[in-house]
């Protein structure tokens, strides 16, 4: 039997197709506080590899590959830093993608 609902005061309708975005989570201000700012001290863990039983299983094949790639960017380039403030906003690259366009580094 369905019945409406009503999810963080935005009424769902009984029937109404709902679609979920992860990425959109990590913009919710009571969760992640000034959720533009890059912060890489940010300890409030995130959605990024989703959560529950369809956790991603290669997440942490993904941490060491990222891991490997950062240190092999950072051996070739110890003076890399980014060449102005990052904002990550929402829908920056579409619905579900989300982040910034561009991230200009300094190299030297
Ligand atoms: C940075 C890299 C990655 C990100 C951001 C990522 C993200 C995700 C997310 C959000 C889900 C959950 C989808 C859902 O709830 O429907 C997922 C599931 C999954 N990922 Fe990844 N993933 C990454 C890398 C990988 C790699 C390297 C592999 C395999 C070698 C992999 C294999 C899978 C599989 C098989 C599932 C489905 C798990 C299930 O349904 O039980 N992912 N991933």
């Amino acid at each position: 039997m369905l019945s409406d609902a009503e999810v963080g005061g935005t009424p769902v309708y009984a029937g109404q197709m709902v679609y979920v975005a992860i990425a959109a989570a990590h913009f919710d201000e009571a969760a992640y506080p000034r959720p533009e700012v890059f912060d890489l001290g940010r300890q409030s863990g995130h959605l990024g590899f989703g959560l529950g039983p369809h956790y991603c299983v290669g997440a942490p094949l993904a941490r060491i590959e990222v891991r490997a790639a950062l240190d092999a960017l950072l051996d070739w380039f110890p003076r890399i830093r980014l060449a102005r403030p990052v904002e990550f906003r929402y829908g920056a690259r579409g619905f579900v993608q989300h982040g910034t366009q561009e991230l200009p580094v300094l190299l030297s």
